[in-house]
């Protein structure tokens, strides 16, 4: 395939429930995690982007699942992250999939993204055949449950660590333009880091803030690029399970209650079915 060439497809990656994906392979705590990602959608990009014995790394790993994917594929990975419980769990379940025999290693360190280059062993720097990682793209992201609290408000309906007590690092507060900010110094590390015609995955949806749809896979594509990536595929991972000809939607109970609501009260308010991934490649 050429490095110029565009690729978009859709994955299959919605046939079963999450729960289901990660029944034996993770544990129990890892459900904590608000914005984790789906397995098979892990387990389908770096199938699609690496071979056995690659190096794979996600700067922004949560509990791991892009690492213990990975080594179950056969692929050496190490993960980030700069809240320790995260880091904790994501130490279980690398354990438990090193227990179970995967074929690949795991690792997982506590830190700052944007730090990537320093966080890694000297001899991993330049050798990673590729980033995948889901940015905390905030409070509306990942189907968080909200509560509609009047018209043109919602509020979290549960503290979480996620918003509480952050490190200084965490990317997923502080508002749109410090995302911003942060999002361009992790692709610039992700890109220093990555071995030549190595790829980046980045994957996101688009979300409402304030009742604006913010195109977060655009973000993604264009940050990339201004950090220069050359932008090399994007596709569709669905998350819900297509069944004789169309797709049934997978939801939580409070999920489709609130998107009810909000379309009772005229938001223009949908349940994903998908998660777009941007794949990016560090030129040759
Ligand atoms: C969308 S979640 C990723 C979840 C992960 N894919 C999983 O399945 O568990 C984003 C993660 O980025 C982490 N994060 C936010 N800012 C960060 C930073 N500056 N450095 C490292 N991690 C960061 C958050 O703590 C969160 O766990």
């Amino acid at each position: 395939m050429s490095a110029s060439r565009r690729l978009a497809s859709v994955w299959a990656t919605g046939q079963h429930a999450q729960r289901t994906q990660r029944a034996g392979r993770y544990s129990a705590a890892s459900t904590e995690h608000p914005a984790k990602m789906p397995p098979a959608l892990a387990a389908h990009a770096i199938a699609a982007y690496s071979g056995p014995g690659d190096l794979v790394v996600d700067p922004m790993c949560g509990i791991a699942t892009t690492v213990v994917e990975a080594m179950h594929l056969g692929r050496d990975a190490i993960g980030v992250d700069c809240e320790a419980p995260w880091i904790d769990m994501a130490v279980d379940n690398i354990d438990l999939a090193t227990a179970q025999g995967a074929a690949g290693t795991g690792s997982v360190l506590c830190g700052d993204a944007r730090d990537l280059p320093d966080l890694l062993p000297v001899s991993a720097v330049g050798k990673v055949a590729l980033i995948v990682t889901s940015p905390p793209y905030g409070l509306y992201g990942h189907a968080r449950v909200r509560t509609y609290t009047g018209p043109g408000r919602l509020a979290a309906t549960a503290e979480h660590p996620f918003v509480h007590r952050p490190h200084p690092g965490q990317l997923a507060v502080g508002g749109p333009e410090r995302f911003a900010t942060g999002l361009a110094e992790v692709l610039t590390a992700c890109r220093t880091v990555l071995k030549p015609g190595g790829f980046a995955c980045l994957t996101g949806r688009p979300y409402r803030d304030s009742g604006v749809l913010i195109d977060l896979p655009g973000q993604l594509a264009a940050t990339a690029a201004a950090c220069g990536f050359d932008l090399y595929a994007r596709h569709i991972a669905l998350l819900a399970p297509w069944t004789e000809g169309s797709l049934r939607p997978r939801h939580s109970f409070f999920g489709l209650h609130h998107a009810r609501r909000l379309a009772r009260a005229g938001f223009p308010a949908h349940l994903n079915v998908f998660e777009d991934v941007i794949v990016a490649r560090r030129p040759r």
